[in-house]
């Protein structure tokens, strides 16, 4: 594995190899994607090589990313090709801490310090093909966390807007996607971050046709839901701390023009458990939105 001038997420903010902060990338990835680029998805051996040659990434990654992806597509995790392919380019090993590098492909979530996780790709694939993304779409994602949902989704579409309310995790995350830009991801640029309590949404990038929230809640929060455009679609995890349902929520506008929420639950009542969507007062997160 190539480790020189490249960036990985470490417990105490990005660094380098070298240890550097900040240090300036070089470009190594050898074609700028595009929305007609696509890897082999037949056979693990063609899609290695097609990866090494157009992405520059590191080939026993690369087969484990493979072997995850055969297991997504068999559980109908992934099921149409924009999916496929998003999960196929997008390199997880760049957004797990590097004590976590032989776990990237598990099937886990996995710890990334300040006391929250990356989720699981078989969650992160079946939420994204939940919400149907298509390139144009405008899509704002609640709790960036690692960073991988959102690069994930800049695979589908040219407008991403992620927010995350942990600071210091707002800004290593925003550190990893230059670096990896600096390195020629140039669809990580797609990526708009900001660090905030994300149950108010993104007012002034509103509206939105996707909403994706990754951290767990009571309630649809209102404000998201009136963000979401009409015929828009939503997932969030809904239930009781720890004990989430993965809803699937579409807005429909009636003739009258009042509105209706389609719910139903991408798990088929299977609870899966999240970290709490939380609260900012002033400059300090406390407590959760629950009960709101
Ligand atoms: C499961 S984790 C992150 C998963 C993430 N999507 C990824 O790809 O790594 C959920 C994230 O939601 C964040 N979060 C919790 N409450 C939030 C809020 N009110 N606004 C924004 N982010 C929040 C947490 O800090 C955490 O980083």
């Amino acid at each position: 594995m190539a480790l020189d001038r490249r960036a990985f997420v470490t417990g105490l903010g990005v660094a380098t190899a070298a240890g550097l902060l900040a240090r300036p990338a070089l470009a190594s990835v050898p074609k700028a994607f595009d929305f007609d680029m696509a890897p082999p998805v037949d056979k693990g051996e063609a899609f290695v090589t097609w990866m090494v040659e157009n992405r520059g990434e590191d080939a026993d990654f690369l087969a484990k990313r493979w072997a995850r992806f055969q297991v997504l597509v068999a559980n109908r995790d992934v099921v149409n090709d924009a999916n496929k392919r998003a999960f196929l380019m997008t390199p997880r090993e760049r957004f797990v801490t590097r004590a976590n590098l032989p776990r990237a492909y598990d099937n886990a979530f996995l710890d990334i310090g300040f006391g929250v996780t990356i989720s699981g790709p078989h969650l992160v694939g079946r939420m994204t093909t939940n919400i149907d993304v298509s390139k144009g779409f405008r899509v704002l994602e609640i709790g960036t966390g690692s960073g991988y949902q959102s690069a994930y989704l800049s695979h589908l579409t040219d407008q991403v807007y992620t927010i995350e309310i942990i600071k210091k995790l707002a800004e290593r995350t925003r550190a990893v996607y230059d670096g990896l830009i600096g390195e020629g991801y140039t669809e990580f640029k797609a990526i708009n971050t900001r660090n905030a309590d994300g149950y108010y949404g993104w007012e002034e990038a509103a509206p939105f046709d996707r909403i994706i929230v990754t951290c767990g809640i009571d309630h649809i929060p209102p404000p998201l839901l009136q963000q979401l455009k009409p015929g828009g679609i939503m997932v969030i995890p809904v239930g009781p701390p720890g004990a989430q349902h993965v809803l699937k929520v579409v807005k429909q506008q009636n003739p009258d023009g009042t509105f209706t929420v389609a719910r139903s639950d991408i798990y088929n009542g299977r609870i899966v458990p999240f970290v709490p969507f939380t609260k900012l007062e002033g400059d300090v997160i406390k407590g959760t939105h629950n009960g709101a």
